[in-house]
């Protein structure tokens, strides 16, 4: 059962595609007041008003705080009730007892203190027991802060800057029922080609053609398993998008070096895959910044100027994602780079959007410097102005007000009540961009109000161009992007971005997972090996054991980092067992990725969604995959293994390098339901069937296109 309240005039996300057995109702301002009688039973509390602002306020402008009214909402949690959800995000797999806020945000330190990355997944499933489930959709474009049970530990307080939203209540028996429901509401999510299950090597630095042969020679040399090569920002000319470096790509004969490249590596099984920014270049000379100042494809500012911020480039502009005619034509710029150099699809980055600095943002801290500098006596020795310096050093990236400083051009139709009422900007930018606004058809909206949607509608721009929902995953370009919103799930999948050689990291990414999962984002997985940092053999490793179970599985390091490709670390056989074993597994873990997409089910999920028993349902550090396995991965330095909570019989299958890994069988014993310690050296894996399945492996090989996918033989149950 799905029930639709609407509150004001909500912005048109297209998150929601169907809306077929949805029951709507308008909630009126005055209806409130009497709300049980409007909303459902697990809301107790429904407010319009400035004090859904409370975790806002710090954002608006005084003048706005008194003319504001914002949105809050109530749930009372029982002492036993656990939330699920919200996709990309730090805490647990059980979201009680955090603060969550839902804002695109370009952060490369997960720590635990954070409350926002790259990702605004606004769906949550609470669990009260006894078959009391249901889910929360808060469908909005904006902030949303979600306070489950930090400031009162039995209360959930939903929040929104602005009181036009929409939130879906879906009621169902059980959680995998309303996120089932909720899956079909939000459309199928992106299927990816077969090669893009195989092993991907990505590092930022890679910037030649030398560079790219180097790491395809090296897996080549140690029978390291390979299907793609990932190309970051370096291989472009100057950072500029749709270019690359032809010193570093072109031979003397002036022909395409790149192009040329990127087809002798395809024709060797190797896919390429570029990085593509948000942020254009802002430079005349540059032909496709060009065109997209003389079409108005860009963001504007106030005075009806191209909006400009500094990111990897230098000084961008940035395309207004929500006029048709920017995203087509950034789609086709996509698709021409594509097509032209023989590449296979992209990766999609900076799109939430970031930003380093902006003019104004550079001018107010020098104006804060002049400031405190007069204020202090002297300020060379004073700590506390260091303090201050350091602090305003770091608030110039990706600041809140550069992000209130322009605007995007959206149809009335869709705007709802977030569109921007001053009819004098309307008139500035008439006028700077000679009759930009359609004043019958489209109105503006700050940047700030529907930020959310700028990676998603980026995402939608390239995956409509390069066609990523044909139905045909053979035919299908992979595409991923970092900024995400429910919706962009139907277009491609996401990575979930800069994390860190940290053994934390590789739990953090196990509990994202099902998140991301009941968000629509089946296409995912995180730099193995970790991107910041440094990492060793171990974690490597280990993280690897992880990766070869997540659809993406892409070792990706940042520049300055140890190097981190699997031949760097000695005796290269441990690697090749981790990375052949997944491609045994291929043909199961494909079939599993498609009946999820499919039937709009879970590719992974917490124990907690399968069984009831109170072991399980308190279990953050397993995870059932598909329809028989289960995985339980090593996340702790030094370790020979660790303890594993089976919720049924279930047989453990231990493979080695000998033994399973690259050909063989795995070691196959049945265990009882219970807790095991179980043996996991860093040069095994270890998962679990559960009694009575079993699942098809072939033979190894080098890359998904020398791969028969003939089953040899089966594992788990005979
Ligand atoms: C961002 C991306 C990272 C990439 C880097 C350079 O930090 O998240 O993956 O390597 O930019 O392009």
């Amino acid at each position: 059962m799905v029930k639709k309240y609407v509150f004001g005039t909500p912005y048109k996300t297209l998150s929601v595609v169907n809306e077929k057995d949805t029951e709507c109702i308008v909630v009126n301002d005055n209806d409130l007041n009497n709300q049980n009688t409007v909303m459902p039973n697990p809301f107790n509390k429904v407010e319009l008003t400035c004090d859904g602002g409370d975790y806002f306020h710090e954002s608006l402008d005084v003048m706005e705080v008194q003319k504001y009214k914002g949105f809050k909402a109530v749930i009372t949690l029982e002492n036993n009730s656990k939330v699920y959800g919200l996709g990309l995000q730090m805490g647990s797999i059980n979201k009680r007892g955090r603060v969550y806020r839902s804002f695109c945000t370009d952060d490369p330190v997960h720590s635990e203190d954070k409350q926002s990355l790259y990702g605004a997944h606004n769906f949550i499933v609470i669990n009260n027991g006894n078959g009391d489930t249901f889910g929360i959709f808060i469908d909005y474009p904006g902030p949303v802060v979600f306070d489950i049970g930090w400031t009162n530990t039995n209360e959930l307080v939903i929040a929104t800057e602005n009181a036009n939203l929409n939130i879906y209540y879906i009621k169902e028996e059980t959680i995998q029922k309303v996120v089932h429901t909720f899956r079909t509401m939000i459309g199928k999510s992106y299927i990816p080609p077969f090669w893009a299950f195989g092993f991907m090597q990505s590092r930022w630095g890679y910037a030649s053609k030398k560079d790219l042969i180097d790491v395809y020679e090296n897996h080549k040399k140690h029978n390291l398993p390979l299907d793609a090569i990932f190309l970051d920002i370096d291989y472009m000319d100057g950072f500029r998008d749709f270019t690359y470096n032809k010193d570093a790509f072109d031979s003397d004969d002036g022909e395409n070096g790149f192009s040329k490249c990127v087809k002798e590596l395809l024709d060797k099984g190797i896919h390429v895959v570029p990085i593509i920014d948000a942020g254009i270049k802002a430079e005349k000379d540059f032909a496709v910044d060009r065109e997209g100042v003389e079409n108005n494809y860009y963001c504007k500012t106030i005075d009806g100027n191209d909006f400009l911020a500094a990111v990897w480039p230098g000084f961008s502009h940035f395309v207004d994602v929500t006029q048709d005619s920017s995203r087509k034509w950034f789609g086709n710029l996509c698709k021409k780079f594509l097509d032209d150099n023989n590449l296979s699809g992209f990766w999609l980055d900076m799109n939430e959007p970031a930003i380093f600095y902006s003019k104004d943002g550079v001018e107010e801290f020098g104006k804060k410097l002049v400031k405190w500098g007069a204020q202090c006596e002297n300020p060379v020795g004073s700590d506390i102005l260091t303090w201050k310096i350091k602090d305003a050093v770091l608030g110039v990236q990706n600041n809140l007000s550069d992000y209130k400083s322009f605007y995007h051009k959206v149809p009335k139709t869709d705007a709802g009540g977030l569109a921007q009422s001053t009819t004098q900007l309307n008139c500035n930018l008439n006028e700077k961009s000679s009759g930009l606004l359609n004043s019958e058809n489209d109105v503006f909206v700050r940047h700030d109000k529907i930020h959310n949607l700028y990676g998603y509608l980026l995402t939608r721009a390239v995956g409509e161009a390069i066609n990523t929902c044909s139905g045909d995953p053979a035919k299908t370009p992979l595409l991923f992007s970092r900024a995400s919103f429910i919706g962009s799930h139907r277009y491609g999948g996401i990575w979930t971005g800069d994390n860190c050689s940290w053994w934390s990291h590789i739990l953090l990414c196990l509990q994202q997972l099902p998140a991301l999962n009941m968000a629509g984002y089946l296409y995912t997985g995180c730099d193995l090996g970790g991107f910041g940092d440094n990492t060793n053999r171990e974690l490597l490793l280990r993280f690897l054991a992880l990766g070869i179970f997540t659809p993406l599985m892409r070792n990706h390091s940042a520049l300055g980092t140890r190097r981190q490709e699997c031949y760097n670390f000695g005796d290269t056989d441990d690697f090749r067992a981790i990375l052949s074993l997944r491609y045994r597994l291929l043909p199961y873990l494909y079939d599993e990725y498609l009946w999820a997409a499919n039937n709009y089910e879970l590719y992974f999920r917490p124990l907690a969604f399968d069984y009831n028993d109170s072991e399980s349902q308190n279990c953050v550090d397993q995870l059932m995959l598909g329809r028989d396995i289960m995985i339980a991965p090593v996340y702790t330095p030094n370790a020979t293994g660790r303890a594993v909570y089976l919720p049924c019989n279930m047989y453990q299958i231990t493979c080695t390098l000998n033994n399973g890994c690259v050909t063989g069988d795995g070691e196959n014993i049945l265990l009882n339901k219970g807790f095991h310690w179980v043996k996991c050296l860093p040069n095994e894996i270890v998962f679990f069937i559960k009694e009575d399945h079993k699942i098809p492996i072939c033979n190894a090989a080098c890359s998904t296109k020398s791969l028969d996918k003939t089953i040899v033989t089966y594992w788990g149950c005979q």
